[in-house]
């Protein structure tokens, strides 16, 4: 979240169409307690806005102002997180702006994570500064507990990245999860999650979605519609990066 180079998140992550950076992200644990902002601006860091709703609040989301105000009283400095180099590439979206995401630049969008700890508790998180250039109030599937992020400790976790409208018309972390319970590895889940996505969506050429799953055995899966998208897994002291298949070849 707080690098610039890194322009699908917190400072320095593309604008909507109006040049407002507006953060989603979420957060859940072991316990099945989470907590999520939504349309947040001007914070660097979401997640652990998110976290505070979680740890300090009743409530699982906040969102806007309120969420703003929120983060404000709770110490999180308000900062500008438009860089010159994103209002560059705003501007020039702005000769055109045609809102035709790039499959695996601007639509591959979220950083997410699930983690297996050493107790085998499990919990997961999402951070996104949301899709390039979208309506100035859209938010997507990343603050969706259930959509862009689900964790059920008996079972396992799942985050999403890509187009958020399709993994909020799918419930796709959730889907994900539940088939894990009903006997799916995380791999079959995830690829069934985006079958179901290809097979009500026509227009599924044009865009990318991406799912990780893991279960509690510590077995893990990931998946996309287009080809691209990485994961990178981290055991036993070392990061392997996992290129994910794809349901277009
Ligand atoms: N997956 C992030 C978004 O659609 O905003």
């Amino acid at each position: 979240e707080a690098d610039p180079e890194s322009m699908s998140v917190g400072y320095g992550g593309l604008p909507d169409r109006d040049g407002h950076v507006t953060l989603d992200a979420c957060i859940m644990d072991h316990t099945g307690n989470c907590g999520s902002v939504s349309f947040l601006q001007h914070i660097k860091h979401p997640i652990s806005v998110a976290r505070k709703v979680m740890d300090d609040t009743p409530h699982v989301m906040l969102s806007g102002s309120g969420a703003l105000k929120f983060a404000i009283e709770k110490g999180f400095p308000k900062e500008e997180l438009l860089t010159d180099k994103a209002r560059k590439l705003w501007k020039e979206w702005l000769k055109d702006s045609q809102y035709k995401p790039i499959i695996n630049v601007e639509n591959h969008d979220t950083i997410g994570l699930l983690a297996l700890d050493q107790n085998g508790d499990i919990s997961g998180a999402c951070t996104t500064s949301g899709l390039s250039y979208k309506m100035h109030g859209r938010v997507g599937d990343s603050p969706i507990i259930g959509a862009g992020m689900f964790v059920d400790n008996e079972v396992g976790g799942c985050c999403a990245t890509g187009v958020g409208e399709a993994v909020m018309k799918t419930l796709g972390s959730f889907l994900i999860v539940e088939l894990m319970r009903q006997g799916a590895s995380p791999q079959e889940a995830c690829e069934e999650a985006v079958r179901r996505i290809v097979t009500t969506n026509p227009n599924h050429t044009n865009f990318q979605v991406a799912y990780i799953a893991i279960n509690k055995a510590g077995e893990t899966g990931c998946y996309c519609i287009h080809p691209g998208f990485k994961m990178m897994k981290y055991a036993n002291g070392e990061n392997t990066p996992i290129t994910a298949g794809s349901h277009l070849k």
